[in-house]
């Protein structure tokens, strides 16, 4: 059968360059092709029909104003209007799922659960409905960044409170859009949540707190995903038979030279991303690394405990084996040295890890200083991730390119991305043995990149936010990654 595949495989192809490395193994006929976006990046109607206001809703409106050109997202790509013509681009692509997200605050304006937004649910539902009637799966993100402003005025994720609060909301969309939706993804990149969410406060809700804040964030973070996970397992599971996974966003951490510091200090990235989030999810409790590198330095710099909050016995047994499948954010890599000199008194997700990090001048660049192109980064972090977590079920839930061209519709870089990734993609299933189930494209379309506002554009379509109707055009790249979809292989 996959045999069968490869020769569709040369024999369809015929517009693309050459590029040795690619792999033209067919990828499994059940292996998901879709794409993402978030719902505060391209809804807009940000106070319309009874939605409450978030925290990013109050940054763009009151300020500290940073945020590019002082964009916002109020109206973004209108997809609050537009929706019906975004299914319309999807079905297009021929993808099998489409990955979004639920604005908490269109559905309890408050973001408590004792006031339910009755357009909102309609708004999901109307949504949802359009994605079966299509053939298209939905993937339902819980929290993408979007806290409702009354909770972030209680702390947020800084609050204990916070797992009850987002385990009520949880629960509510598990029994509206439950019959519907079968793939559940609770929270959105701890990493950028935390870290530069209640960190180094560079995106909302712009809490300066390195390396204890932060880590408050990750614990109850870790928590309230294991009491969505709980409650769909103890109410839901049975009836809908979904999962209800967490996206973690990665890196691949490469040691610069093969020196045991560096490949110690490498490792320690890595488990600042895997050992912080993951591994409380599936064993029960951070990495002995990360607690042992975090408690050292706490102890240097004279707190009586560590910065890093433990797991009681009981949260530990509440939290292992609740990850049902790893969704995986992954642009990029960096390269890692270990630091000669650590500075015994700082703190943070930086610099607890007394590594280095940077980007080599030989990676081609992109429209964005953090996205270089290195494609067989996410084949080691594939394998990486395999062997570390006994080879657990992964879902690709972002992965993409970034340009700043205004109006960039022949988009060769973009496509030369996706196909190079993919590649390695394969790679990691084919020659590795990774369980890899599917791959999410960032983004369906131009849209709201944060502190970037409308400068940094990763869609396969592009989107005319000077036009009143915020009008859609295909790229080269959608016409790209149709034919990989069709196909179910990539370009020779
Ligand atoms: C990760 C985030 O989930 C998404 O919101 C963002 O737009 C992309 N990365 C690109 O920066």
């Amino acid at each position: 059968m996959d045999q069968l595949a490869v020769l569709i495989c040369f024999t369809v192809f015929t517009f693309t360059t050459a590029d040795d490395a690619v792999n033209t193994k067919a990828f499994p006929k059940d292996f998901k092709f879709g794409v993402a976006t978030a719902s505060y990046q391209i809804e807009g109607g940000w106070n319309e029909d009874g939605k409450g206001e978030n925290i990013w809703d109050h940054l763009v409106h009151n300020g500290p104003f940073i945020i590019k050109h002082n964009d916002t997202g109020d109206i973004a790509c209108d997809s609050y209007h537009k929706y019906k013509e975004d299914v319309r681009m999807l079905k297009d692509l021929g993808v099998n799922h489409y990955r979004f997200s639920i604005s908490w605050s269109r559905l309890l304006p408050t973001g408590f659960a004792n006031k339910v937004n009755p357009a909102g649910v309609q708004y999901y539902k109307s949504l949802i409905k359009e994605l079966k009637a299509n053939g298209i799966e939905p993937f339902v993100t819980l929290y993408h960044w979007d806290m409702p402003q009354p909770i972030q005025e209680l702390g947020g994720f800084l609050n204990d409170n916070f797992v009850d609060w987002f385990g009520d909301y949880a629960e509510l969309c598990f029994k509206h859009f439950g019959d519907e939706v079968s793939n559940w993804l609770t929270f959105n990149e701890p990493i950028s949540t935390c870290q530069q969410g209640y960190g180094n406060a560079v995106k909302a809700p712009l809490i300066h707190s390195p390396g204890i804040g932060e880590y408050i964030c990750g614990k109850n973070m870790m928590l309230a995903h294991a009491r969505a996970w709980h409650i769909y397992n103890d109410k839901f599971r049975s009836k809908q038979k979904g999962s209800v996974g967490f996206v973690v966003d990665s890196l691949w951490y490469e040691p610069s030279s093969n020196k045991t510091e560096d490949v110690h200090a490498a490792e320690m990235k890595r488990q600042f991303v895997w050992g912080l989030y993951i591994n409380p999810l599936i064993n029960g409790d951070h990495s002995t690394m990360v607690k042992e590198q975090i408690a050292r330095r706490s102890k240097q710099q004279g707190f009586k405990r560590s910065r890093l909050p433990e797991f009681t016995e009981k949260e530990q047994k509440y939290l292992k084996g609740t990850l049902d499948v790893i969704g995986l954010n992954h642009y990029s890599t960096v390269l890692v040295s270990a630091q000669e000199k650590p500075d015994p008194s700082a703190m943070g997700f930086f610099v607890d890890c007394e590594a280095n990090e940077w980007k080599s001048d030989d990676w081609e660049k992109s429209g964005s200083d953090w996205l270089r192109v290195v494609p067989w980064g996410i084949r080691k972090l594939l394998k990486w991730i395999k062997d570390n977590f006994n080879n657990h079920k992964i879902i690709i839930t972002e992965n993409g390119y970034s340009d700043r061209e205004p109006k960039l519709l022949k988009d060769d870089r973009r496509i030369h991305y996706i196909k190079s990734y993919l590649s390695n993609i394969r790679d990691a299933m084919e020659k590795d043995g990774v369980n890899v189930i599917g791959y999410t494209l960032w983004s369906l379309m131009d849209n709201f990149e944060w502190t970037s506002g409308y400068t940094e554009k990763l869609g396969i379509h592009h989107v005319d936010f000077n036009s009143s109707n915020r009008t859609r055009t295909k790229k080269s790249s959608a016409e790209f990654y149709k034919k990989v979809i069709a196909t179910r292989c990539l370009a020779e």
